[in-house]
């Protein structure tokens, strides 16, 4: 085989393995590919029908653009916990909510899209 034709089958081996790893890799709260897959996420898996399309909230769920959370501690793992779990009915201090929160927000995500939209909400909530 030719050098440069071997040099381009080792890029591309490399290229696919970084690739690879990183799509698997566990998002972090600073990695902005997961925080804009959550964004892209929120509205379409409907986070939106109850936190608001700007998630500042609406009469079903309260506003995501806090740090003064009430059913989680503000941690990265701490919000992936509330979203995969929801929030139960009996939980909510909030009489005037018709329902609490199923979980996964009653979309069928996956663990890896739960951690981007935790992304997502961790970064919204300290702006
Ligand atoms: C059916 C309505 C509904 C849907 C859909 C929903 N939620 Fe919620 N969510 C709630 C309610 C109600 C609470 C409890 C707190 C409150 O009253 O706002 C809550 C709580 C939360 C909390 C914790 C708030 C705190 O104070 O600790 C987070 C984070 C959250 N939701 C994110 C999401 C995400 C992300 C999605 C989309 C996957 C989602 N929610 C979908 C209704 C909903």
């Amino acid at each position: 085989m030719s050098r440069p034709l071997l040099t381009l089958l080792a890029l591309g081996i490399l290229f696919g393995c970084t690739r690879g790893q990183s799509s698997s890799s566990v998002p972090s709260p600073s990695d902005e590919s997961a925080v804009i897959a959550g964004d892209s996420l929120y509205g379409r898996v409907g986070c939106d029908r109850c936190h608001g399309v700007d998630a500042g909230g609406t009469l079903n769920g309260g506003s995501l653009r806090t740090t003064n959370w009430k059913f989680n501690n503000g941690s990265f793992d701490d919000l992936v916990r509330v979203i995969a779990e929801g929030v139960p009915a009996s939980a909510l201090h909030d009489r005037t909510r018709r329902q609490g929160m199923p979980p996964r927000g009653g979309a069928a995500i996956t663990g890896e899209q739960i951690r981007q939209l935790a992304a997502f909400v961790y970064a919204i909530s300290k702006r």
